[in-house]
């Protein structure tokens, strides 16, 4: 009966998504964001800087290590990536010292793994991180990554007017249509509401976006995992009835397999993801993860719950006790 009723619940208030045909149960694979951030300097740590080799080796991994086969598919390459100016064209390029090959060259790598690339940009004059942002390149940038042969890309909204953001992600949305090359695009834009204080958007937000952001950053600490557990079970704005097929709330990264989290809070935090039906990103080093956290991110139970067709967001029916702070 109650399986029922939330069945029925959902069918009815879940607004149309992106039609774009992607993105239909949580998007799993791996971001280096929260693990190795904006390290540029590959002469000092030439194994973790943000370069074509640690986005290869990663690949690597994510095959020889099972997480392909678990489903784990998208490489996601974060900020930092770009060269200071555009080419003669107008066209985005990657720094040369880093990727000395270019980003289709990695692209290309990736795909030769049987997995698909994502990659990060901005609407804004500048990436979060200072890097040359797509602001007045819209159009072109949209063709440039389907040209290198992104499957996902990733647009955030430093350096924007927050006025701007329900014109911006639908823009670059219709560029990327328009490209013809299907891509799952991912949005900060209720983030940003969040912090300006105005009410999102979501039918908008979900016709616009397969996946978007809305509360804190994830950082490598019980704090902040709990801090979104908890932010995340008061269902902001009733944002649960937005996310389904095609649509999803992104609670961020996972950071199992790295420092800040013992055994037992990673389990809670994987557990939860998978529960609250949330896409697994992981920012970890899958070159030389221990293998409790490894069995974890690769236990088919949760991985089932994570990726039921039905996508319904979980949710708290009742509180015991006080909510978990430590
Ligand atoms: C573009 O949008 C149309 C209409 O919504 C859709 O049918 C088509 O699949 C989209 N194409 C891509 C590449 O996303
Ligand atoms: C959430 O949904 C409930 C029940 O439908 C409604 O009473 C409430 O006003 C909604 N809250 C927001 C912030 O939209
Ligand atoms: C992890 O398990 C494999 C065998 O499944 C073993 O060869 C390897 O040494 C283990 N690694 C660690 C760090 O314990």
């Amino acid at each position: 009966m109650l399986a029922s009723i939330l069945l029925f619940t959902s069918l009815f208030t879940l607004v149309i998504a992106l039609d774009n045909g992607l993105a239909l149960t949580p998007t799993m694979g791996w971001r280096n964001w929260e693990r190795f951030r904006c390290e540029v300097d590959c002469e000092t740590y030439p194994n973790d800087c943000i370069g074509e080799r640690l986005f290869m080796d990663m690949a690597d991994a994510i095959v020889a290590s099972g997480f392909k086969a678990a489903g784990y598919e998208y490489v996601l390459l974060d900020d930092c990536w770009p060269a200071p100016h555009r080419d003669s064209s107008g066209r985005l390029q990657a720094d040369p010292k880093r990727f000395p090959h270019g980003i289709k060259a990695l692209a290309d790598y990736i795909h030769s793994k049987g997995l698909k690339f994502g990659i990060y940009e901005d609407f804004g004059k500048k990436t979060c991180a200072g890097y040359i942002g797509s602001e007045f390149y819209l159009q072109t940038d949209a063709q440039t990554f389907a040209d290198w042969g992104a499957d996902l890309v990733f647009f955030d909204h430093c350096y924007a007017a927050a006025k701007d953001m329900k014109y911006g992600f639908p823009i670059m949305e219709f560029f990327l249509n328009k490209t013809g090359r299907p891509m799952i695009f991912t949005c900060p834009w209720p983030m940003d509401n969040r912090i300006q204080h105005i009410k999102p958007d979501f039918p908008a937000i979900r016709k616009t976006c397969n996946m978007w952001r809305i509360y804190n950053d994830i950082e490598d600490s019980w704090d902040s995992v709990i801090g979104i557990i908890n932010w995340w079970s008061k269902d902001w704005y009733n944002m649960s009835a937005y996310h389904g097929p095609g649509g999803w709330n992104n609670p961020d990264m996972i950071v199992v397999g790295n420092f800040g989290l013992s055994p037992d809070q990673e389990k809670v935090h994987f557990g939860m993801w998978c529960i609250f039906a949330a896409p697994l990103l992981l920012a970890n080093d899958l070159r030389s993860i221990n293998n409790r956290s490894k069995a974890l991110l690769l236990n088919k139970r949760l991985l089932a719950i994570n990726q039921d067709p039905l996508g319904i967001q979980g949710k708290p029916i009742q509180m015991v006790g006080k909510l978990l702070t430590d």
